[in-house]
């Protein structure tokens, strides 16, 4: 919510972080509601992958609102209610949200914060893109290894806690996003 007190340079920017808030809230939602399906219906490794997801949108969430705030307005999101369809379904359907976001959304957001030059705001948008496109990558082989099984077993996935970066193996040294020291990543299974 804006108050009367935000300037002009900031309005824009203001109203596509609340966006972004509102959509990672909602992503979020979404995929924990996913990894219920797919526990359900035996597919626990695709349930992994929907929970560290979850993980790292409630990530990209949070730091929007924390932006938001910082820029003095109030960070409110509307959960929408989730249709959960079977995991293929699901998979596909993150795949699908994932590239909007990609393509879409974050260059968009990321465009205008940069003609306002508004630092903070570009930093949030152009992690969470990259971050986003290992989400992309990891749902797409996820729907490739569909039919195989691979997606019957729990596994590891490794989440930065500052950038919402998602790995399905251990970094070296640091997060390739935001450079977070690899000791503080997030393990999610
Ligand atoms: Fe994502
Ligand atoms: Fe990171």
């Amino acid at each position: 919510m804006l108050n009367g007190s935000i300037s002009i340079e900031n309005e824009v920017t203001i109203r596509n972080l609340l966006a972004a808030f509102d959509g990672e809230s909602n992503v979020h939602a979404k995929y924990q509601a996913f990894a219920i399906k797919a526990d359900a219906e035996g597919l626990h490794g695709a349930a992994s992958l929907f929970r560290a997801a979850a993980r790292a949108e409630q990530i990209h969430a949070d730091n929007h609102a924390q932006l938001i705030r910082h820029l003095g307005a109030e960070a409110t999101a509307t959960i929408h209610p989730i249709h959960a369809k079977s995991t293929p379904d699901n998979l596909n359907d993150a795949r699908v949200g994932e590239r909007y976001e990609i393509d879409s959304m974050y260059p968009e957001f990321l465009r205008e914060a940069k003609g306002h030059n508004n630092t903070e705001a570009m930093l949030n948008f152009a992690r969470a893109l990259d971050a986003e496109k290992t989400h992309a990558r990891l749902f797409s082989e996820a729907i490739a290894v569909l039919e195989s099984g691979w997606l019957i077993a729990a596994r590891n996935y490794y989440i930065c806690g500052a950038c919402g970066y998602t790995s399905e193996t251990p970094e070296a040294e640091r997060c390739p996003i935001c450079s977070l020291r690899w000791e503080k990543f997030e393990v999610i299974r």
